[in-house]
């Protein structure tokens, strides 16, 4: 499944560290323009093989100036005959790899400047004004260009961007992709067409037909496939064009685990069947999840136990179906990219790897039609394939389900509870219009119980806590500011309609120090 856009203009992006990096990729697709990450480590050969209309070199957390700096490699410059735009560290490095100098800046520049654009005329600022806002962020400043470069933009009295036209080499100090830089996607919409000339080819259709087509090639004519779907956009919509594909030579199975959201099973296996004519097998196993469950109280062994129990309920419904030789996976860009650790390898914060282990237990061949994809063209991508709206617009649910928002031991009767709870809050975001507002919305159940007085009794009975977060991929997220009246509006509803709940507690914790699961 490799090599497969080669007949798309490609843009690499080689990877230096910055926290910008996956934005810079995203600015460049949303232009039509398909890209990819590497490390900055890549060689010529390899980048050669990859035929690139053009190379970013993205920002990084380093000092040019450090011993141990990542560099590209030293062939770099001669071999690479694309355009090279070097991005903050990107562009340090270029000055001193081609005879510059490079300088630690007297402070630290961070926020906001305004960067002139100097006479002479460059296609990388063509037909934008003479003055820009731009978002700086660096520590180091070039104080002298390389011999047969030129400056092009200043802030004050520093070099901004500076370029050869004739190597094809341009580089800029501050950060064209991110939103503080109003007219960024300009200057990088000038790189792309006005510098490597792309023509912008890369759409949701041309994605759409180049994957069937694909799909097609690597399962063959008689090769069974099967799909595991979570009720998610992502396995959803790599179902839907591997069914555009193939047909009903791919089984989706779809497993109710008994933590699903209340009527979630029913509802989304209709959907699946009804609106995409998806070839799916429902399998409610729901009494085997809450066996190997029961007692069970650490958040972690939870998850292993969720995600065993799948792995032998899906292979068994698997090998009913026989001459499976594919497993379909809904996974995405940012999973797949190597990310550069500058800084060390990063620790587990909480083991999501879910079903992780079963293409190797099943034996089966993966085909990841989403693999080079973020999530908002996962989404651009289900709705030219009819994906239903609903479907396509929901807030992301975790494997484990409701097994990770009960807190303590896990009961049916707690599930029960917890799903009508949490589907009171979720009919109230979506009647209200807040829904879209927020990036992920749930409740939780706490596993103590507090006084209460209900007509002339005093109750002792369970706690709710609602979740709500902005966030843009999960990785930080803050508490969503809701409305005083919505939340007065659920807790009263959920304290009266949900028997066995006194009392309704809304969480306002940021991600960090908090996550946004509360197990
Ligand atoms: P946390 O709680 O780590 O969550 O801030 C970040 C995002 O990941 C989801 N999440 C999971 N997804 N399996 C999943 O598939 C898991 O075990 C899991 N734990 C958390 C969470 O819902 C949020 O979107």
């Amino acid at each position: 499944m490799k090599e497969r856009f080669l007949h798309h203009e490609l843009i690499l992006i080689l990877d230096f560290g910055s926290q910008y990096t996956q934005l810079i990729a995203r600015r460049v697709r949303e232009q039509g323009v398909y890209c990819e990450i590497h490390p900055f480590h890549l060689s010529a050969e390899e980048i050669a093989a990859k035929n690139p209309k053009g190379v970013i070199l993205s920002g990084g957390p380093s000092s040019v100036t450090d011993e141990d700096a990542p560099r590209v490699k030293q062939d770099f410059y001669d071999k690479v005959m694309a355009p090279i735009l070097g991005i903050c560290y990107g562009m340090q490095m270029i000055a001193i790899d081609l005879g510059g100098r490079n300088e630690p800046a007297a402070r630290r520049e961070y926020g906001h400047a305004k960067l002139k654009v100097l006479s002479g005329g460059t296609k990388l600022f063509n037909e934008l004004p003479f003055e820009l806002d731009v978002w700086m962020s660096h520590g180091d400043h070039v104080t002298q260009v390389p011999d047969g470069f030129r400056k092009t933009a200043t802030t004050g009295d520093v070099i901004t961007a500076f370029e050869n036209d004739e190597r094809g080499i341009y580089c800029v100090q501050f950060h064209p992709e991110v939103s503080h830089t109003p007219l960024g996607k300009e200057v990088l919409r000038n790189f792309l067409f006005k510098v490597c000339e792309c023509s912008g080819d890369w759409t949701p259709a041309s994605f759409i037909k180049d994957e069937i087509e694909a799909i097609r090639n690597v399962v063959g004519e008689t090769d069974n496939v099967v799909c595991g779907l979570s009720g998610g956009v992502d396995s959803t919509v790599a179902a839907t064009l591997v069914h555009e594909a193939i047909g009903d030579r791919q089984t989706c199975i779809f497993v109710n685990n008994g933590l699903l959201r209340a009527n979630e099973f029913e509802d989304t296996l209709l959907m699946y069947k009804e609106n995409l004519h998806l070839n799916v097998r429902g399998v409610d196993a729901s009494e085997d999840f809450y066996t190997v469950l029961k007692g069970v109280v650490d958040p972690e062994l939870k998850r292993k136990a969720i995600g065993g129990k799948f792995i032998d309920i899906f292979d068994a419904e698997a090998t009913k179906i026989g001459g499976v030789k594919w497993l379909v996976q809904g996974t995405l860009y940012p999973d797949v990219i190597e990310s550069v650790s500058l800084r060390g390898t990063s620790v587990t914060i909480k083991s999501h790897h879910n079903v992780g282990g079963l293409p190797e237990k099943m034996n089966l061949k993966l085909i990841e039609p989403l693999r080079e994809l973020f999530k908002d063209e996962v989404r651009a991508i289900g709705r030219d394939l009819g994906v239903p709206e609903k479907m396509i617009e929901r807030h992301p649910f975790p494997g484990p389900g409701l097994g990770v928002r009960i807190l303590g031991d896990i009961t049916p009767e707690k599930v029960e509870l917890l799903q009508k709870a949490d589907k009171i809050f979720i009919e109230e975001l979506q009647s209200s219009g807040l829904y879209k507002d927020v990036w992920q919305a749930f409740a939780v159940l706490l596993p103590i119980q507090s006084v209460g007085v209900m007509g002339d009794f005093r109750t002792y009975e369970k706690t709710v806590a609602l979740r709500a977060v902005t966030s843009t991929d999960g990785m930080t997220a803050d508490w969503a500011r809701l409305p005083h009246d919505f939340l007065a509006r659920v807790s009263s509803r959920i304290t009266s309609e949900v028997r066995g709940v006194n009392r309704v507690v809304y969480d306002i914790s940021s991600k960090p120090p908090s996550t946004i699961e509360w197990e």
